[in-house]
């Protein structure tokens, strides 16, 4: 069994293509290793929610590493530490404790 993980996230939000954008940072804490880094954002996107704030927006589809929506730059790297995987396919066991990660958009353009 994975144990579980608290880090920083910091993510890329921009309002759309032409505007400017800033990363937000927010204190992730006790998320499982077997959690996908997608099933992750899903739990900021639920955080968000529930704050009342406005959710991170990616791309996604199969969540299965068939389709290659979901391209992120995750710690200036093209879908993270995983090597050939892709970003549904990378698991939250691949970081550490403490570890501060950046998510910028990959190759589909911002949408918001
Ligand atoms: S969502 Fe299809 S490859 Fe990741």
């Amino acid at each position: 069994m994975d144990k579980n993980i608290s880090f920083t996230l910091k993510v890329w939000r921009q309002n759309g293509p032409k505007e400017k954008g800033h990363f937000d940072t927010f204190d992730m804490k006790d998320i499982p290793g077997d959690t996908s880094f997608l099933e992750m954002l899903d739990i900021l996107n639920e955080q968000l929610i529930e704050d009342n704030k406005e959710p991170f927006v990616f791309d996604h589809d199969c969540r299965e590493g068939i389709c290659g929506m979901c391209s992120l730059y995750i710690n200036g790297h093209p879908h993270g530490p995983g090597q050939g995987a892709t970003t549904c396919q990378l698991y939250m066991r691949k970081f550490s404790d403490g570890d501060i990660i950046t998510v910028e958009p990959g190759a589909r353009p911002v949408t918001r």
